[in-house]
């Protein structure tokens, strides 16, 4: 039997810009598969710190993306200021993005579960891995939202790093981001912007459902 095309929706932003908690919410509305790609890059991060790597060394950031096991992922070690730092370097190789492309492709064409759709979230979706998706959003916030979104996050985990240390983190990481040559972070030509800076999870929540509704209609 042929299985009907998936409906792919890409999110794509900045860190702490609330994509992720978005993305949820919309896989759990459309009933479809969720991915957080920035998760498969955090893991690759993490692994190399937790094997006492650099994680600006290609070689091993390489082979621990060949290597990378999305089943085991350690979703509290990934989640720590140092592994989205190592996350955003790794980010940047070419030879890591593309080893874990296919992964990425194979989740939104043939979503697990049976699913009739996919949600993926990242800063590269819309643009490089599924720029064929249905409908596309690009959520932003100011930096000094996300800062404060980002240290609330960090603190409930115990962390005790000051806000202005993760602004700095942020803007830095923002610029690493968009600057790099390997799919930079940018909206795609097609994609809705969506800023959360003043909304809350339900509004910005109610925001995308009414782009989605008409992108899919
Ligand atoms: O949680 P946060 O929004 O800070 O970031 P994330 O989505 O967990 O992604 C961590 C890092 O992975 C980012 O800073 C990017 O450098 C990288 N990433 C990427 O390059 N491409 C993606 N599709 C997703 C994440």
């Amino acid at each position: 039997m042929t299985r009907a095309t998936s409906t792919v929706i890409a999110i794509d932003g900045p860190a702490a810009s609330g994509k992720g908690t978005l993305a949820r919410k919309l896989a759990r509305h459309y009933d479809f598969a969720y991915l957080d790609t920035g998760s498969l890059y955090r893991a690759v991060g993490q692994a190399v710190l937790a094997a006492g790597g650099n994680p600006a060394d290609e070689a091993a950031a390489l082979a621990a993306a060949k290597a990378l096991d999305v089943n085991r992922i350690d979703e509290r070690a990934i989640r720590s200021r140092e592994a989205g730092e190592a996350a955003s370097i790794v980010a940047a190789m070419p030879a890591v993005r593309a080893a874990i492309l296919h992964f990425q492709r194979n989740f939104a064409t043939n979503p697990p579960g049976g699913k009739d759709g996919a949600v993926l979230d990242g800063r590269d979706i819309g643009t490089v891995v599924c720029p064929e998706a249905k409908a596309k959003l690009f959520v932003t916030a100011s930096p000094e939202v996300r800062a404060q979104r980002r240290w609330l996050e960090l603190k409930v985990s115990g962390s005790a790093v000051g806000e202005a240390q993760i602004l700095d983190d942020i803007r830095e990481r923002d610029q690493r981001d968009a600057e790099r040559a390997a799919s930079p972070m940018k909206p795609a030509a097609d994609a809705y912007l969506l800023d959360t800076s003043n909304l809350s999870i339900e509004a910005a929540f109610g925001a995308a459902v009414a782009i989605i509704d008409k992108a899919m209609s």
